[in-house]
């Protein structure tokens, strides 16, 4: 199996990106955000409880989405691999994935961080936001929010994946072929 987490801050293009590579690799795309914003557009419980910490750019409890990713193993059982986008985001998720993964006799091929720097990230989510319906995309304060938790909790996983050699970083801007065609050097070389 090609497992990859794709990884890197609010508005690096882990999204975009994803759509492309389980296209060429054959792979199923498991987002936690989209998992989660599917919850609340279809107004469960989990749903209502999760778009509060969203909309102020906070994590939801590490529980909620190792339960989500879980559900997703299992619903995937013959998938030649999986991306996971935005997950894992802290030590907590990571481990975890680990052991979910383990138990189906298989693990995390690599990591591939896309690297962009703070300005470009804040351009990209506020354009989005004109027209994404993301409260989260809106507002200055909430995406800073969402990058610092993503430098408190989630950045320090890159330590957690390069002591197991599977940290690749690939710069993140330009365009969205170009990028594309390093993700692949990087798949194609694993
Ligand atoms: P999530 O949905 O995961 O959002 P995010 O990580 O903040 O990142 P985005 O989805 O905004 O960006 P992206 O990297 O996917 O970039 P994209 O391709 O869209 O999480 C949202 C919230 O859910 C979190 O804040 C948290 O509350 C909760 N959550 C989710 N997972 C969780 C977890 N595991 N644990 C706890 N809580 C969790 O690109 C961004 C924009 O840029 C797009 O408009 C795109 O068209 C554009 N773009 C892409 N590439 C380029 C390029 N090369 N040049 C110019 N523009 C580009
Ligand atoms: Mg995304």
């Amino acid at each position: 199996m090609l497992n990859i987490v794709l990884f890197g801050p609010p508005g690096c293009g882990k999204g975009t990106q994803s759509a492309k590579l389980i296209e060429k690799y054959n792979l199923v795309h498991l987002s936690t955000g989209d998992i989660l914003r599917s919850e609340i557009a279809n107004g469960t419980a989990l749903g209502i409880e999760a778009k509060k910490l969203m909309d102020q750019g906070i994590l939801v409890p590490d529980q909620v989405v190792i339960g989500m990713i879980s559900a997703k193993l299992d619903a995937n059982k013959n998938a030649n691999g999986f991306i996971f986008d935005g997950f894992p985001r802290t030590q907590a998720q990571a481990a975890a994935l680990d052991n979910l993964l383990k138990e189906k006799g298989t693990a995390i091929t690599a990591m591939l961080s896309l690297d962009v720097e703070y300005d470009e990230l804040v351009r990209r989510i506020l354009h989005r936001g004109k027209d994404s319906g993301r409260p989260d995309d809106q507002n200055p304060t909430v995406i800073g929010k969402r990058v610092d938790e993503y430098n408190k909790k989630t950045a320090p996983l890159i330590d957690y994946y390069k002591s197991q050699n599977k940290f690749h970083s690939i710069k993140g801007n330009g365009t969205i072929d170009e990028i594309f065609g390093k993700l692949c050097e990087v798949i194609d070389n694993l």
